[in-house]
């Protein structure tokens, strides 16, 4: 496939080599014609090894010094626990530093790469990997969405508030599984064979992919075309609305939004 040419949009760095950063770099050079050059950090040596012999424009740095005086924009996909990292390295003023790290402040990265001041916080998926991922940014430093461009898209945040609520709000993939592994448990305690019932669920729910991933996609809209009125979707839903499952949802989603912003919004 053909995507914008890689030279000019010099060479990107990536600090912390683990799945993330796995799946930024496919989508940025599998089946690319000018891919970008990438540097990686050593660490997490079997993936960055693999991409490096995958991938003719992507070598593997002899530390994460070597990584930044290689690059113009570096990632860094480091767990906010490895973090500290960062401010123990020598950052110059050109560069542009896009964060994933789940977090990590605005305030927090810009004391730890000072003198670096193109700064960006961004909440890339592994989908990434397809460049089926738009991924919110903020602040929308040029050179920042430049590099999400190349991997499906960018989404400006207007605010720091509304980019930490994002980045909470798309950690709730695990709940929602949970969810439906009540119901497998469910299906196998009425006889189901619960690889076959993790099955069916699976693939029920894969059905309303599309709907989900409609441009115009309504959810108020979408859960009344799925709860008919005294049908078992509306009873289940109006049972755990009266449960407290929506409000301890909420009060869950609220309590992690304040321990990965220490607070700051309240
Ligand atoms: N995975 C996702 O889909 C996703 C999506 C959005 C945001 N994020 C965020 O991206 C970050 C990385 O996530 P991940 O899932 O890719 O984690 P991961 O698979 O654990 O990768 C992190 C990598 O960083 C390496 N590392 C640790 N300390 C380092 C250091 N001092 N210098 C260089 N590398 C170091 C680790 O190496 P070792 O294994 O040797 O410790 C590991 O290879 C997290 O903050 C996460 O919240 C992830």
């Amino acid at each position: 496939m053909s995507l914008p040419d890689g030279a000019g949009h010099g060479t990107v760095g990536i600090l912390g080599v683990g799945s993330l950063a796995g799946a930024v770099v496919e989508g940025l050079c599998e089946g690319v014609d000018v891919p970008p050059r990438v540097v990686l950090s050593p660490r997490g040596a079997d993936t960055a090894t693999r991409l490096a012999a995958t991938y003719p424009t992507v070598r593997v740095a002899a530390d994460n010094q070597a990584v930044l005086d290689a690059s113009d924009t570096v990632l860094v996909c480091l767990r906010e626990r490895d973090a500290g990292v960062l401010s123990t390295l020598t950052w110059s003023e050109a560069h542009c530093v896009v964060s994933a790290t789940a977090g990590l402040s605005a305030a927090r990265l810009a004391a730890a790469v000072a003198p670096a001041r193109q700064l960006a916080r961004a909440v890339p998926m592994v989908a990434v990997a397809e460049r089926a991922w738009t991924t919110p940014v903020r602040p929308a430093v040029p050179r920042a969405v430049a590099l999400l461009e190349r991997l499906g898209g960018a989404m400006a945040m207007g605010s720091d508030e509304e980019f930490d609520a994002v980045y909470t709000a798309l950690g709730t993939v695990a709940p929602f599984v949970d969810y439906l592994r009540t119901v497998s448990a469910f299906l196998a305690d009425h006889g189901v064979d619960r690889p076959a019932a993790d099955r069916l669920l699976g693939r029920s729910f894969a059905l309303l992919a599309p709907e989900l991933a409609a441009a115009d996609v309504d959810l108020g809209r979408l859960l009344r075309a799925h709860a008919p009125s005294g049908g078992g979707n509306d009873q289940l839903a109006t049972l755990l609305r009266e449960a407290g499952v929506p409000a301890a949802t909420r009060a869950a989603l609220d309590e992690v939004f304040r321990r990965q912003t220490h607070g700051v919004w309240e």
